[in-house]
């Protein structure tokens, strides 16, 4: 392979210009070896947010992201598989009723998953408040679950698009995370890398998401749907709300315990919508669309399954979820309907709280989070509380009141929307 000058490229696309393919799998593998360094990728990684990458760029820039680890096979399973991914929201934890609601349509649901990092939740970090259970399975286990409950939550092993791992991290750090292109290649290169047969993304839009705008949130779509369907995987992505938190609980434990809810056929209506639209387009994409996963959350079926996922991987799907030590009240001034909870705000409370962690070796408390007690179209009177804090650390409570000072607005009317905007793709 040739070598390039790490700088002439970083100059070529701080100007603007488009690199070759020779080029971009030279960085990407040079990155990953430790002969690019770190100061070197961020100022690539600045140059790409302003700049951009066109279609081949993107496309040879996530392929290198695979090829700098293991690709693997998820052959032999029994079932088709299908995964989805989100973009990452507040209070997002559909991962936890989909995966088992899925497997008990007939799939396989390999989700690979990842720990929480800034105002976003990650699932392991939610999985874990459960007692006993474990993150890390070998690719055996993996497979060998696959066949016989059909749903695995677990870590991505270190071999897959170590790449990304790296690139991430430091992205995390040098206010680059926000970019069409590197979200893309970052998301599609774990999931490309993972084997699946096909994929439903959940593209977010709204305070609470990487995309602001409803026009991003679609180029975003647009770009994930056609590097998926370039490498074989069938893909689709629904454009969906994050203005507001999904359901009333943020945190680790508590939005165990909401999933539960959904996963005995009740739990907040937009948790249960968003569970359902996602699970209808992976049976469709998996070929089992005469299930229709609404009538399996309420027969107890998905349940079931959830109970054998927790078990397989250790834990104990009867012992009680971990409750935090303190509670604050957060309280309203003012009288009218619920028009807005701000998700950004939340989401930065409930990580204030302990629920989320700065560094990636930091640890989360399970207990921690923003338990809201209001939706948008709620009528409230002065002083009613619209949500309680949670926490083991209660010094870090004022930090958080102070994060929700503007989260809750209150008006005079409110009109509700779907959550799911659009389907874009299959
Ligand atoms: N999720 C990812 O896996 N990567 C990103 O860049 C953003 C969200």
């Amino acid at each position: 392979m040739t070598t390039y000058s790490v700088v002439d490229l970083i100059r070529a696309k701080r100007a603007g210009q488009t690199l070759n393919s020779d080029q971009i799998r030279w960085l990407i593998r040079a990155y990953t070896d430790g002969v690019v360094a770190d100061e070197q990728m961020s100022a690539m990684a600045m140059a790409v947010f302003f700049r951009g990458l066109d279609d081949d760029e993107l496309s040879t820039w996530t392929t290198a992201m695979i090829e700098s680890g293991e690709r693997m096979k998820l052959t032999g399973l029994s079932r088709p598989t299908v995964d989805k991914h989100s973009t990452g929201g507040v209070g997002d934890k559909i991962t936890l009723p989909l995966a088992p609601l899925v497997a008990a349509c007939g799939a396989a649901v390999p989700q690979l998953s990842g720990r929480g990092l800034g105002h976003t939740g990650g699932t392991l970090d939610k999985m874990e408040a459960i007692a006993g259970w474990r993150a890390d399975l070998s690719r055996d286990e993996m497979v060998a679950q696959l066949n016989t409950v059909g749903a695995v939550i677990c870590a991505a092993g270190p071999g897959l698009a170590p790449a990304d791992k790296k690139l991430y991290a430091l992205r995390d750090v040098t206010g680059t995370v926000e970019s069409i292109p590197l979200i893309a290649s970052s998301i599609m290169s774990k999931k490309i890398a993972e084997g699946t047969d096909s994929l439903v993304l959940d593209v977010k839009t709204g305070s609470g998401a990487f995309m602001k705008t409803e026009k991003d949130a679609r180029e975003l779509a647009r770009r994930l749907v056609s590097l998926g369907e370039a490498a074989g995987v069938r893909t689709t992505a629904l454009l969906t709300r994050m203005d507001v938190p999904l359901g009333y609980a943020c945190g680790n434990g508590i939005e165990v315990a909401e999933a539960l809810e959904v996963l005995s056929g009740g739990g907040p209506a937009d948790v249960v919508d968003l569970t359902v639209a996602l699970a209808r387009q992976m049976v469709k994409a998996a070929g089992l669309d005469d299930t229709d996963p609404a009538d399996l959350l309420t027969s107890g079926k998905a349940m079931d399954v959830w109970r054998d996922m927790v078990r397989a991987q250790g834990g104990d799907p009867d012992a009680p979820l971990p409750v935090a030590r303190h509670a604050q009240d957060v309280i309203t001034p003012e009288a009218g309907v619920v028009t807005g909870i701000d998700a950004m705000s939340v989401g930065v409370a409930a990580w204030r709280l302990g629920a989320g962690r700065t560094r990636k070796e930091d640890p989360v408390q399970a207990s921690a989070g923003v338990m809201l007690r209001v939706r948008p179209g709620d009528r409230v009177v002065a002083g009613q509380p619209v949500a309680t804090l949670l926490t083991d650390t209660p010094d870090v409570i004022p930090s958080a009141q102070e994060a929700l000072a503007n989260a809750f607005t209150i008006g005079a009317d409110f009109q509700p929307r779907d959550i799911v905007i659009d389907t874009i793709g299959y």
